[in-house]
């Protein structure tokens, strides 16, 4: 496909380390983008791409929103920065309250602000091991978690991820021991939670009894997980997990970094299924994408256990440079606005049932194993093609790009989680570029 480089030296190109990326390939043929606007992306060559995939489950609001930039800029101009170790800020308070009162399930009410979701899964790691300190269980710092799961790159992320290649070459890791992922062949071509498959929770039983609850933490699962190819929770899953984590007094962590803000017709998954975990954690579409920033929201237990000590000294001794950066908080607030004013939330759950119609007209397609849908996400599975090279998902999702779709190929795996702003027509125009795809 033809793409401009934008004048773009080999130099230069050579000089970014890419992240999660095939740096060589990429280099011998860069995709640059140029520009955004609303449920599109402009490429170096002109071209205006449906950004499907909402950046990386991230620009929920779609691109270019004006309200998030005139608040960036306000702020910018009237504080740039504030020193967040010791000093404060009014719209980081601001910002915390309304993520425990409009975003959080009851009860999560303490929120402690990150740059991202890895260094938001590493903040409730610590959290949860300094609750049961606090508690003088100090003892309990095993996690739990799961195969396939992602949480991250930081080094507690590491430790409680379920992707082989993301753990392989980086050594040593904390404990953490993993129950199955829940992606059951039984339950292709479902729409929405799967019906089969709660009772894969009870080995989370089998595991507590194996390390015993005394030298457990918690448990971090995402709701759905995302980048391990969009696993959905059968119905009654979460809930047993919930149950499980009770009877031995094990913190229950969801990663709803994906998840929060929306995607899924409410504000988190956990207020979709009416489970509460602990902890939650967050980012992506708490600024839109727009700011790096991060959220752990945590019961008030978990806080008042961590308030003891001597007054004068930091009960938590962990913070970024950057927590609650007065233009990331300036950016989220405006977010936060846009999703209410704009009712996105409740906008996504109604379009999700015309998403859902649309990804299953891929049933029975050539090469389509399973189809998956929740809310506004989306997994196609294809058959591999067994031979060295691009995988077909990765060949699939080219030729969307030169049908101008972005879609997001792990593997086989074709995922998707568009803006929460989609119309019908863009979903005819993405599963009608599908439908020609597989046919061809
Ligand atoms: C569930 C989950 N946790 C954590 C992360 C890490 O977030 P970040 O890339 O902002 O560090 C991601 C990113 O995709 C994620 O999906």
């Amino acid at each position: 496909m033809a793409n401009e480089t934008h004048s773009l030296t080999q130099e230069q190109l050579n000089s970014w380390w890419m992240p999660f990326t095939p740096n060589r390939v990429f280099k011998t043929n860069p995709k640059l983008y140029v520009a955004a606007e609303g449920m599109h992306m402009t490429m170096a060559d002109g071209r205006k791409i449906i950004d499907a995939t909402a950046g990386l489950w991230c620009v929920n609001a779609g691109h270019g929103r004006k309200e998030i930039a005139d608040a960036v800029h306000q702020q910018l101009m009237d504080m740039d920065y504030a020193n967040p170790f010791g000093f404060g800020h009014p719209k980081a308070f601001e910002l915390a309250h309304r993520l425990a009162t409009e975003i959080a399930p009851e009860g999560l009410n303490r929120v402690f602000f990150t740059n991202s979701g890895s260094e938001a899964v590493d903040t409730a790691l610590k959290m949860a091991r300094a609750y049961w300190r606090a508690r003088g269980q100090g003892e309990k710092t095993k996690f739990i978690a799961r195969h396939k799961a992602y949480h991250g790159v930081n080094f507690g992320g590491v430790s409680v991820a379920g992707l082989t290649p993301n753990r392989k070459n980086f050594g040593p890791v904390i404990e953490a021991d993993f129950l199955n992922h829940t992606l059951l062949p039984e339950n292709a071509f479902s729409k929405g939670q799967p019906e089969h498959g709660a009772e894969l929770a009870d080995e989370l039983e089998r595991i507590v009894a194996l390390h015993d609850a005394s030298n457990i933490a918690a448990v971090i699962v995402e709701p759905m997980s995302g980048a391990g190819g969009v696993i959905l929770p059968p119905k009654g899953y979460l809930e047993k997990l919930r149950a499980i984590c009770d009877k031995h007094d094990i913190l229950l962590i969801f990663d709803e970094v994906i998840t929060c803000y929306g995607r899924l017709g409410a504000s988190c998954a956990s207020v979709a299924t009416g489970i509460t975990p602990d902890i939650i954690t967050s980012a992506k579409g708490l600024t839109n994408g727009v700011i790096p920033m991060g959220a752990v929201m945590a019961k008030q237990e978990v806080y008042d256990a961590c308030m003891q000590g001597p007054e004068n000294i930091p009960e938590f001794m962990h913070g970024y440079t950057y927590s609650g950066h007065p233009v990331a908080c300036a950016a989220a607030l405006a977010t936060l606005d846009i999703y209410k004013n704009e009712k996105l939330f409740e906008r996504a759950g109604t379009t999700a049932e015309i998403w859902q119609e649309g990804i299953h007209r891929l049933d029975g397609l050539p090469y389509v194993t399973d189809v998956r849908n929740w809310g506004l996400v989306g997994a196609i599975d294809l058959e591999p093609h067994g031979e060295p090279g691009p995988t077909r998902g990765q060949q699939v999702a080219a030729k969307l790009l030169e049908k101008g779709i972005t879609v997001r190929a792990a593997g086989d795996t074709l995922m998707m989680s568009p803006p929460l702003i989609i119309e019908s027509s863009h979903i005819d125009q993405i599963f009608d570029a599908f439908e020609a795809v597989l046919k061809s």
